[in-house]
């Protein structure tokens, strides 16, 4: 799709400038646990910033539906996006709005309040787009990760005011196209995580997308129980077995090979590298055993399709990698794909959910070609859904 960027956005100069960020972040006790999405802002606001617009950030934070409270403030986000941007960043609450925005100098970049304060802005409504437009002149979407929300901030904006995608926008936007848009095959995708049920459609959505879909992690069960295989205590969600035979049946109808894992790593409990770990053929996983990891042998083999392949987008991990040894799956995969984007074989995009984190512990998250900082807005981009935030951009 085409959309304008802040290329042409043309003179800024003393004109305010709506930017829809996504400050969403992980805190505890007062503090930025992982500043990820704010480093994510530094681009655009300073771009901004530096052709001397008075630069106003829109963004939510938490689920405040409404009711304006301390707890859900941006004004806390103010100090440490200074921080990281390097520069001075003022708070501007509802109140007086107006007023604060008219005195701020040309270059100056300032946080407004939680655009959720307003019970209008998740509904869309044209009162609080009208609200937020009166205070700019141009608005720019920088926030893909709030982009599946049809919001008065992330899309009603776009059709009253000149919009422009953002540099991060922009960039997760060419980053997708080359994934699943444009890409180059044969093309991979990684998909794990616990359940079936929460990435129904994305699996429906990649079988026809893809050459290689590779299931992993607690949802690979319910598709191996579909095959006749007997689980044991693995989380299973049984009543999904014929879902599950459903889209292993469009898959091959669509020319996709599913990979499924041949040998796992199996226990009694889960607990870390508890006395009864053992790794086993599939067929052999005892009543009283959960499957809890992909095991080595069936982790080199995806190595090697991995390496056959051009193009490779992964959500979620293969198996309940936050306690070890069964992180061993997902850390081994995850350094091959890394390694193969390196020396420039692959295109690598990873998103959603628990998958940064999962890249994170396998310190590679730094070579894939692009990292999502999107949760929910991925897996939707990931069942092939248009995002509303930027449909509107289009
Ligand atoms: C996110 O954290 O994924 C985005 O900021 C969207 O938040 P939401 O799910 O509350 O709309």
């Amino acid at each position: 799709m085409s959309f304008k960027t802040l290329d042409d956005i043309g003179d800024v100069t003393g004109k305010a400038v709506l930017v829809r960020e996504d400050l969403n972040v992980p805190m505890a006790d007062g503090r930025v646990t992982d500043d990820t999405r704010l480093r994510a802002t530094v681009a655009t606001l300073t771009e901004l910033a530096d052709k001397g617009a008075k630069v106003l950030v829109l963004a939510h934070f938490g689920r405040p539906k409404g009711q304006p409270s301390e707890e859900f403030s941006l004004k806390k986000l103010a100090d440490p996006l200074a921080h990281v941007l390097g520069r001075p960043v003022s708070y501007i609450d509802w109140e007086g709005d107006k007023a604060a925005v008219a005195a701020l100098a040309p270059g100056s970049i300032a946080v407004l309040e939680n655009t959720r304060f307003f019970g209008g802005e998740e509904k869309n409504d044209p009162a609080v787009i009208e609200r937020f437009a009166s205070l700019g002149d141009f608005y720019v979407n920088d926030a893909f990760s709030a982009a599946h929300r049809a919001h008065a901030s992330t899309e009603g904006l776009a059709r009253v005011l000149p919009a422009f995608a953002g540099r991060a926008m922009e960039a997760e936007l060419k980053a997708l196209e080359k994934a699943l848009g444009a890409p180059e095959r044969p093309v991979a995708a990684v998909v794990g995580g616990a359940k079936v049920s929460t990435k129904l459609d994305v699996l429906k959505h990649l079988v026809s997308k893809v050459d290689h879909l590779i299931i992993g992690g607690g949802m690979a069960n319910t598709f191996l129980a579909a095959r006749g295989v007997d689980v044991g205590k693995s989380l299973c969600e049984h009543d999904l077995k014929a879902t599950a035979e459903e889209i292993l049946d469009n898959a091959d109808k669509a020319g996709c090979t599913v990979h499924l894992p041949y040998d796992v790593v199996v226990s009694k409990e889960f607990a870390a590298n508890p006395p009864s770990l053992r790794t086993c053929n599939v067929h052999e996983v005892a009543a009283d055993e959960m499957i809890l990891d992909v095991g080595p042998q069936a982790v080199e083999a995806l190595g090697d399709v991995l390496k056959t392949c051009r193009t490779l987008v992964w959500n979620g991990p293969m198996g309940a990698f936050e306690m070890e040894p069964f992180d061993a799956a997902t850390v081994a995969l995850a350094r091959t794909a890394a390694a193969l984007s390196k020396e420039g074989s692959l295109i690598s995009v990873a998103g959603g959910g628990d998958t940064v984190a999962a890249l994170n512990h396998a310190g590679v998250a730094g070579d894939f070609s692009y990292i999502s900082t999107a949760g929910g807005a991925f897996l939707e981009w990931m069942e092939g859904k248009e995002l509303p935030g930027v449909a509107a951009l289009g």
